[in-house]
């Protein structure tokens, strides 16, 4: 190792993904170890991604990490866990241009500063913690030169958190359960890449909720120790059901990829309501939309759009391809338009084009959307407010390396935070 002070920086972007399949339930809570196979699409990191810059130098004395700025404690054993089982596998490091060498064995010493930015509000509910996760792992395995392969890293991301394996790929992705002790067969491969189906789009419709959730991870240990519905689904009704939503994916089957995605969500959602005491992510506003969603798909008489929603309230709406999903974008603004203080332009977010081939500018575009015509007038009253705001993305790309070092979140010399 040389003597200088030098910084050796990595920057990575990765994407959160949301599961069609959902993961709910472990075997092993340490190894984090699900009950289930899962599969999940991975969202455009245009619109929702964690950037996540690792350096290492011979001056840093302990290992820091700043998420948004703030720094918080790596002291938890999920991130003890992935940092073990990275140094680990670290192997050595070769800088000529900068005359570093770092030997495999370095590694057990040198300290690590890791920075993370997520470009999503960490707080709305949209899985942080996989992008989270998968971009500490990814960012950390190329700084220390591990050999592994993707799926490989995505056994050491899962211990991270479970979700976070899925975010190593893009495209559809399928986390496979293992049935090794030790958790070396319990991890993601991808099942195609974005291209594949690329019709999709995914407006997110982010829910205004005042109740304190239960995390996923306490919310999923309460369901295995007491919801007999948990069992049957992860024995009975996942293995099927992964089958099958392999096939309508492979085969661009929407209908089909549908009905299993708003099925598997509304049975997660029962195995919550199962558990004792039992738990509530949707609230009036995400079965408000079910509702309207379910019209719609039958008003037409084949699946338009699938609904899904992880542990909270927000809807997470697949539209089979453009045109739908512009026509699902004019029934969501009139339902839930938004408040007359806020600017369209904060309220739908990510690919704006699809607002513009909705036909919409401002205010008055939105109040003069007609009513969706499988509604009838009865249930056509307005939600103003009831939702936040929504962001209109698409499947999206994998992990990827950001050469660029304007992009970096940590001060090339110092490894500190840019900002601080
Ligand atoms: C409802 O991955 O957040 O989003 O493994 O305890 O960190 P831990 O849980 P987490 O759970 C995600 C649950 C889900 C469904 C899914 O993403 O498959």
């Amino acid at each position: 190792m040389a003597a200088e002070k030098w910084v050796l920086m990595v920057t990575a972007q990765t994407p959160t993904n949301i599961a069609v399949i959902k993961y709910w339930g472990k075997r092993d809570e340490t190894l984090i170890l699900p009950v289930n196979d899962s599969i999940s699409v991975t969202l455009d990191p245009d619109h929702l991604c964690t950037t996540t810059t690792v350096a290492v130098s011979p001056s840093f004395d302990q290992d820091r990490m700043w998420l948004n700025g703030k720094e918080i404690s790596l002291g938890g054993g999920r991130y003890q866990n992935c940092l073990k089982e990275i140094r680990s596998r670290a192997c050595d490091v070769e800088d000529t241009e900068k005359g570093i060498k770092i030997e495999k064995k370095d590694w057990q010493k040198l300290h690590l500063h890791i920075a993370s930015f997520n470009n999503f509000p960490t707080a709305a509910g949209l899985a942080s913690s996989a992008a989270g996760f998968a971009c500490l792992v990814f960012s950390l395995a190329k700084l220390m030169n591990l050999k592994e392969n993707q799926s490989q890293l995505s056994a050491i991301a899962r211990q991270g958190s479970g979700s976070a394996c899925r975010s190593l790929f893009g495209g559809f992705v399928k986390w496979i359960l293992g049935k090794e002790g030790n958790g070396s067969d319990s991890l993601a491969v991808q099942l195609v890449d974005e291209e594949h189906w690329n019709d999709l789009v995914i407006i997110i419709a982010v829910v205004s909720s005042r109740q304190k959730e239960t995390s996923s991870t306490t919310g999923m240990r309460e369901s295995v120790e007491t919801s007999l519905l948990l069992q049957h689904r992860a024995k009975e009704v996942v293995p099927k059901r992964i089958v099958q939503m392999e096939e309508a994916i492979q085969n661009h089957d929407f209908s089909s990829f549908a009905q299993l995605t708003c099925a598997d969500s509304n049975q997660f959602h029962a195995v919550c309501l199962d558990t004792s005491p039992p738990i509530f992510y949707m609230n009036d506003t995400s079965h408000r939309i079910i509702s309207y969603v379910e019209r719609w798909n039958r008003s037409v008489g084949s699946p338009q759009v699938a609904y899904t929603f992880d542990a909270g309230p927000n809807a997470v709406l697949i539209a089979r391809n453009r045109k739908i999903a512009t026509e699902l974008l004019q029934r969501l603004l009139f339902f839930f338009p938004p408040n007359s203080e806020t600017d369209l332009n904060s309220y739908v977010l990510g690919d704006k084009s699809i607002l513009r081939d909705a036909g919409i500018d401002g205010m008055k575009d939105i109040e003069a959307l007609p009513l969706p015509p499988e509604i009838n007038n009865i249930s056509a009253q307005k939600y103003s407010g009831d939702v936040n705001y929504f962001i209109c993305t698409r499947p999206g790309g994998g992990p990827v390396l950001l050469s660029d070092d304007s992009k970096a979140l940590l001060n090339p010399k110092s490894g500190l935070p840019k900002e601080a």
